[in-house]
């Protein structure tokens, strides 16, 4: 009795570590396959609901045929940069796909063309919901279990090279009212500067 209830015990115990083992994907052990490129410059400022963002993907070419062979799905995603990441928990890099938080927003999700291995390529604008922050972007490749099995991404692999902004609705609105807050008080102080000017010259022209 209490043998059977070990070995129920362990096989539970064993078939649990095997799900969570394959269940865990390391962006580590991941190769870098992809070529990705974007449109946005190194710099450059994007809009949030208006501007576009082209994205080309494709297989290094240097690399033996048949690599991508388990290549079913690519998901391009928007990702933080490190600059982003400081001091916010919530857009951490985690080692463990499950649990990374770097790559947030989905720009679109592709079969994998196998037949056109050169250059596949995406335009289309940023979501409306991406936060002012600094990102680069990167492409997944999954297999038919949507497990990710390799990746491609616009920016070295210390992500310092090739990072551009997105600059959020809510962001821009809050910069507008400070311009047109700064206008209003000029226009009250030079409204005040005409009045003192304009009393001055009466004063003067009263002596006369
Ligand atoms: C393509 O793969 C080769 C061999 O692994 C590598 O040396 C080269 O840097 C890669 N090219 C790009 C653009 O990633």
């Amino acid at each position: 009795m209490a043998a059977r209830g070990i070995l129920l015990a362990s096989l539970l115990f064993f078939s649990c570590l095997a799900v969570t083992c394959y269940g865990i994907v390391l962006f580590s052990s991941l190769p870098s396959t992809l070529v990705v490129t974007a449109s946005a410059k190194q710099g450059q400022v994007l809009k949030a609901g208006e501007d576009k963002i082209a994205v080309t993907w494709g297989l290094n070419q240097s690399l033996p045929a048949g690599v991508d062979s388990a290549y079913k799905t690519i998901n391009l995603k928007l990702c933080y940069a490190p600059i982003s990441q400081v001091d916010r928990a919530w857009r951490k890099t985690v080692d463990n796909l499950a649990k990374d938080k770097t790559c947030q927003f989905l720009i679109v999700s592709r079969p994998y063309d196998g037949s056109n291995k050169a250059v596949q390529s995406y335009e289309g604008t940023v979501e409306r919901d991406v936060p002012t922050a600094t990102y680069f972007v990167r492409a997944y490749a999954y297999n038919s279990d949507n497990v990710e099995v390799a990746y491609g991404q616009t920016t070295d692999s210390h992500k310092t090279t090739d990072l551009f902004q997105v600059q959020a609705i809510s962001g821009r609105h809050v910069s507008l009212d400070i311009a047109s807050a700064c206008f209003s008080a000029f226009s009250v102080v030079s409204l005040i500067g005409f009045f003192v000017v304009e009393k001055r010259r009466a004063k003067q022209s009263q002596r006369k």
